[in-house]
């Protein structure tokens, strides 16, 4: 079965129809092209396809897009301004908080939710609220010193 569903993608309203099993994470990647988005596990456990679905953190890969009726959802690729980079991008580039690249977009919309939810207390807590997306190279300090950078 299927249906349809409208919602806000980087504040430019969508109305697509979709197979009710169909992840938000295909949605945005396969139906509206935003590939920022990237599929790890697609199970729930490297956080590589975080984004923002009304301000809160979510796993595109486990959220059903037929259930975002009105939804107002921010991808990577809705977090610059223009040509100006969001705040935490620019920090990552400052910081050097990557390395092949892949979790980065799950990265930094985590460390968006993550700003945004107040948990920027201390690198502890900074590193327990990001503890959802794995980076295989390994770039945890610098990532941690980025959101720090951009919370304080
Ligand atoms: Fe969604 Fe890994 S692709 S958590």
């Amino acid at each position: 079965p299927s249906g349809r569903v409208s919602l806000t993608v980087n504040g430019k309203r969508h109305t697509v129809t979709v197979d009710n099993r169909t992840s938000l994470l295909d949605l945005l990647r396969e139906h509206l092209d935003l590939t920022g988005s990237k599929k790890g596990c697609n199970a729930g456990a490297c956080g590589a396809c975080t984004v923002l679905v009304d301000g809160r953190r979510v796993n595109s890969c486990l959220t059903l897009a037929i259930r975002l009726e009105g939804a107002e959802v921010t991808t990577i690729e809705g977090l610059a301004d223009g040509d100006e980079l969001h705040p935490l991008q620019q920090a990552f580039i400052e910081q050097d908080a990557f390395q092949c690249g892949y979790c980065t977009p799950g990265q930094i919309m985590s460390g968006v939710g993550c700003i945004q939810e107040g948990h920027t207390g201390s690198k502890d807590e900074i590193g327990e609220w990001m503890s959802g997306n794995i980076c295989r190279c390994g770039c945890y300090v610098k990532i941690v010193r980025a959101v720090e950078q951009t919370a304080h």
